[in-house]
């Protein structure tokens, strides 16, 4: 199957960062956000983006123009109905989720590919309400999208060869690398990843080390790119709760148990890097 036009729902950080990439590889894109000014913030985002790859030498500027030429933004899913595969990277709710699910299932050309870029919810409970649950997988890729090389696609037992064979196609052609999991809560990454953050916020809830000094030792002792925490304001605190919440709802384990201290700073609005403050201040 050909794929021309790729539908994302939402233009938040990743969805415009999905937009981008897709549009980057030379795919008609549209995004639909829930109103005018988050379009406009995700579009203005993605020129930013787009921007920084121009002054990194990563594209030329006529490459760059014609990406943008590529990108449409809508408020209404009906603008879908022919888009060959979409990506939903809405908020992580499976309620709103699933409501978007059946409503595409609806506009979209019975051949269209139906994909959830969720981190940790239940992708066979979003292919439940729609009629092709055979054309449902999910795609996670990981922030910023324009720079992470990895997609982490997410095989239910309902998933056909064909659906994996076109995921495969469209990764390639956006110039990532590839991996499979089955869908459990956290699918590869998030599955190592969370446990090793919610640790790293113990660790320093118990004042065994500074934030800083947490953050050095990994940074230096293993050659990450960011220490734990530095990693958990990238992400936000709020996202990493609600996987870590989902994980633990799903496998009962204590090591997805989410620190006090982590759920604290969430009620209080320490969200990370997006709201200014964190475990460090922006
Ligand atoms: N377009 C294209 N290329 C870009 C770009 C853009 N908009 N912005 C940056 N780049 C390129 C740069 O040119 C550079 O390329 P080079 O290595 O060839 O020179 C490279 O990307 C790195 O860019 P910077 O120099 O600006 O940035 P840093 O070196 O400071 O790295 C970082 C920034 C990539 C964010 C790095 O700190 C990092 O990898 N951090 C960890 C990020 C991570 O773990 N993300 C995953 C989070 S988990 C997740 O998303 C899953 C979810 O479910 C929770």
């Amino acid at each position: 199957m050909q794929i021309n036009k790729v539908g994302v729902v939402g233009c938040g950080l990743m969805g415009s960062g999905i937009t981008e990439v897709c549009a980057r590889s030379g795919y008609d894109v549209i995004v639909r956000e829930v109103n005018r000014e988050l379009l406009q913030r995700g579009l203005d985002r993605i020129q930013k983006s787009v921007g920084k790859g121009v002054s990194r030498g990563k594209l030329s500027q006529e490459e760059a123009d014609q990406a943008m030429a590529r990108i449409q933004g809508t408020l209404d899913l009906a603008d879908f109905s022919d888009c060959d595969l979409v990506v939903e990277a809405a908020v992580e709710n499976m309620a709103l989720k699933k409501q978007i699910f059946a409503e595409l299932d609806e506009i979209l050309p019975p051949h269209a590919v139906l994909a959830s870029n969720t981190s940790s919810l239940c992708i066979t409970e979003m292919a439940s309400v729609t009629g092709r649950g055979a054309k449902v997988l999910g795609i996670h890729f990981f922030n910023p999208v324009p720079v992470m090389p990895l997609i982490e696609f997410v095989r239910t037992i309902l998933t056909s060869d064909e659906t994996m064979q076109i995921a495969r196609g469209f990764g390639a052609s956006l110039g990532k690398t590839m991996v499979t999991a089955k869908d459990t809560p956290g699918f590869i990454v998030n599955r190592l990843l969370i446990p090793y953050i919610l640790d790293a916020v113990r660790v320093y809830e118990d004042g065994l080390a500074s934030r800083e000094d947490i953050d050095t030792a990994i940074k230096l002792g293993l050659n990450h790119p960011m220490g734990p925490l530095t990693l958990l304001d990238f992400v936000g605190l709020d996202t990493c709760l609600f996987i870590a919440d989902a994980m633990y709802e799903e496998y009962k384990d204590p090591r997805y148990a989410a620190p006090p201290l982590l759920r604290r700073m969430v009620l209080a609005g320490h969200l990370g890097r997006k709201s200014g403050k964190g475990f460090y201040d922006y």
